[in-house]
């Protein structure tokens, strides 16, 4: 079969932009031509197509006309009109996570702290609702970007569960590490909530597909989530916070630990945490305790290789592994960090899905879960932990 071209494009020039470009380079199922970049901030575009020999746009306008799909490398705050804005053009758009949520009133001084979190959920679903409506209507579709999906462990956890036929009783996992780099990270305003969001919505969406994968195994029906229990905290904003420097602690109105007690419609659970206050690298792993199987899905770190360094200095140049503090030492340096992550698969499948037609994974509805399940975790950790209700798509 002849290899089909797909034309691309980047929104974003920032930390997401930076990975999504490096897989496009390893698309092997498609042809690839990157058109473009448009970002908001015009200078940090512009350096971002220098370096990769791409061209700039001036507006998404002028990007959109040119592409089949645009990769959506934004702040979650924009992920919503600029994934309409390609969906009424009939193109693809690849929405990085959080598929949208709820930024505040558009108040200067909108505080994430204090508002009435039901205000969240009700227009964060709205929010859900315009994009699946413009996807409906769209010959073009959302690629939910979530790379835990194409994670080489979560994926060999679904064949299992596939194969086996397993039911999933408990699923527990957590994302967390020191503290996300980008500045708008730390207002709600931006990013839509915390930790809970942020980092949360990766184990989260991993769990909800994974019992929506045993439930299609079954009887052609995906299991579903129906009620949460959460709690959130903002332990860097502690007054007795006692800060050493390992760790960032500049957040201004959001929560940096959560824990989701999930309950689904057969009556088994899952447990998310998701923090900002770990030390030693980034800890993103999910275990699943089925009736047939008990599977550790490491993500990162992993033990794929392991280095004694006696001195930092001698690893200047050398990444290790994300977010580690130090290089001296014992340490797991990730041989392709990318791979365990899930990042070229998951491009290669949405290139796939887009020429091809091949049958998509991390689909829309599976972001709007999780939208509906964090954003109803919420409500509940207003309540200090009372259960909420769960709406799924
Ligand atoms: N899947 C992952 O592992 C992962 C990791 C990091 C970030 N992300 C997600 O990627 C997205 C971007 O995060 P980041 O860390 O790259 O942020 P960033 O701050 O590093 O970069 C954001 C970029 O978006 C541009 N931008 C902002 N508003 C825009 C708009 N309205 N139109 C066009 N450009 C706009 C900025 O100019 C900047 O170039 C977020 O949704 C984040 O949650 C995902």
């Amino acid at each position: 079969m002849e290899k089909k071209t797909v034309r691309t494009g980047i929104v974003g020039a920032g930390f997401a932009a930076t990975f999504h470009f490096e897989c496009l380079k390893k698309v092997h199922g498609t042809n690839v031509e990157v058109e473009g970049v448009f970002a908001a901030d015009a200078e940090q575009a512009r350096a971002y197509a220098d370096k990769r020999g791409i061209k700039t746009c001036e507006s998404l306008a002028e990007l959109l006309d040119k592409v089949d799909v645009v990769h959506v490398c934004t702040p979650p705050v924009a992920h919503e009109p600029i994934a309409v804005a390609a969906l009424e053009q009939d193109k693809f758009a690849i929405v990085e996570k959080p598929l949208t949520g709820y930024f505040g009133d558009g108040s200067e001084d909108f505080n994430g702290d204090t508002f009435p979190k039901q205000d969240a959920l009700d227009q964060s679903l709205d929010s859900v609702e315009r994009m699946l409506e413009a996807e409906s209507k769209s010959k073009g579709r959302i690629l939910y970007a979530e790379n835990w999906i194409y994670a080489p462990s979560i994926q060999k956890e679904r064949e299992i569960i596939e194969k086996t036929g397993a039911q999933i009783l408990w699923i527990h996992g957590e994302e967390a590490h020191s503290g996300s780099h980008a500045a708008t990270y730390a207002y709600w305003k931006f990013s839509g909530g915390g930790v809970m969001i942020g980092k949360g919505c990766h184990p989260l969406t991993a769990a909800l597909y994974l019992k929506r994968v045993e439930g299609i195994a079954r009887n052609g029906e995906p299991i579903k989530p129906k009620a949460v229990s959460a709690r959130v905290h903002a332990i860097t904003r502690l007054d007795g916070f006692r800060d050493e420097g390992h760790i960032r602690r500049d957040y201004h109105d959001i929560d940096d630990f959560s824990l989701m007690h999930v309950v689904f419609e057969d009556g088994t659970i899952a447990d998310i945490f998701a923090s900002d206050i770990i030390l030693g690298g980034i800890h993103n792993w999910l275990e699943v305790s089925a009736n047939n199987h008990r599977t550790v899905c490491n993500i990162n770190p992993n033990t794929a290789m392991k280095t004694y360094n006696p001195v930092d200095a001698n690893f200047d140049d050398i990444y290790v592994v994300e977010k580690t503090g130090t290089k001296q030492g014992w340490s797991n340096p990730s041989p392709d960090e990318d791979w365990f992550t899930g990042y070229p698969q998951e491009t290669e499948a949405f290139y796939r899905t887009i020429a091809y037609g091949d049958t998509l994974e991390s689909t829309s509805n599976l972001a709007a879960d999780c939208i509906s399940t964090i954003y109803s975790a919420y409500v509940s950790a207003e309540k200090t932990g009372a259960e909420v209700s769960i709406k799924t798509f």
